[in-house]
């Protein structure tokens, strides 16, 4: 109920331009006291929501806590280089093809391009990655790391580190990875992690790492195919979240593993890695673009690759595929 009401105090301020509520028509709206008002929307300021009160007018929404723009996402931000430079947008194809463009102009090491909604996201294998407006984080961020392009597989896995590690700690859900990309809780996907390359056959000139993660979308607003196999914070909470807070923690342990990474290899991140990981140790299924290999999982290589022993004992190395 407590939920509903807050939801509904939102809905209703959002809805139109400049206008004021009183208690009492938020009270009728949501179907409780003027009392039960007040106290929800003492605790939305408290989240971060500017609302103003005016005596015989009512209540006014002035600020959206949770929009990801520059300045949301700049006051808190516990970094030195990633997520200095933002590009923010209401609405894009996908930010992942903005960030190549960027990347091609000389866009700083650490740049970030985050997105309220991508009209046509993209996921691995050429699917289309759902992203509604203002419920999830669409963000794409740009690494100039000095290595060569068989490193990359490894960024997608330090990323997904620290997006396991920032939802823990802000939403205090556990998370579970999938080899190489996808993010679970309860077995449902709650976050999809595309990294994608610039380089020449020796040095990579610039890595696009795309994150998507789902955090406040209620269930009615995954289409039915997808319900039983996606997930997102809120539906696992019953609680909503500051995406922007999510997003600080997540750049936050990013720059601490890409430090520990340039010093001292994936080695300690591979450790953290299998921590998390459910795929390592299980039978498994790997689908690739055009083969199917069943066998046993046993880890990942130093590149990030993983490691499949068949019924004959043969070792495949699994680049990218769809594991079940
Ligand atoms: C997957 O699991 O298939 C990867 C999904 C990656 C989605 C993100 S959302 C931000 C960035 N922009 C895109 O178009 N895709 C990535």
């Amino acid at each position: 109920m407590a939920s509903k009401i807050r939801e509904s105090i939102l809905h209703a301020l959002s809805s139109g331009e400049d206008n004021y509520f009183s208690g009492q028509e938020l009270a009728d709206k949501a179907g409780c006291s003027r009392t039960a008002i007040w106290k929800h929307i003492e605790d939305l300021r408290s989240s971060g929501f500017l609302i103003e009160s005016k005596r015989k007018k009512g209540y006014r929404l002035l600020g959206k806590a949770d929009e990801l723009n520059e300045s949301n996402l700049l006051v808190g931000l516990k970094t030195s280089v990633l997520g200095r430079k933002i590009h923010y947008y209401e609405s894009v194809e996908s930010t992942q093809k903005i960030a190549h463009a960027l990347a091609q102009e000389e866009a700083p090491e650490g740049t970030l391009v985050i997105a309220e909604e991508q009209v046509s996201g993209r996921g691995r294998m050429a699917r289309n990655w759902y992203s509604p407006k203002g419920t999830g984080i669409w963000m794409s961020l740009i690494l100039r790391p000095a290595l060569p392009p068989q490193k990359a597989p490894q960024f997608t896995l330090i990323m997904a580190v620290a997006v396991v590690e920032a939802i823990q700690k802000v939403c205090d859900l556990q998370v579970d990875i999938k080899w190489p990309n996808d993010l679970l809780i309860k077995g449902k996907k709650i976050t999809g992690i595309l990294t994608e390359l610039q380089a020449d056959s020796e040095q990579i000139h610039s890595l696009i790492i795309g994150t998507g993660i789902n955090v406040n979308q209620s269930e009615s607003d995954f289409a039915e195919d997808i319900r039983d196999i996606a997930t997102s914070l809120k539906i696992e909470s019953d609680r909503t979240f500051s995406r922007a807070t999510i997003v600080q923690e997540i750049l936050k342990n990013l720059e601490r593993y890409y430090d520990i990474y340039i010093k001292e290899g994936f080695e300690p991140i591979k450790e953290i890695w299998e921590q998390y990981a459910v795929t390592i140790g299980k039978h498994i299924t790997a689908r690739t673009i055009n083969k199917e290999i069943s066998g046993y999982a046993a880890g990942i290589t130093n590149e990030g690759v993983l490691k499949l022993v068949d019924e004959t004992g043969k070792t495949h190395l699994i680049y990218s595929a769809d594991i079940e």
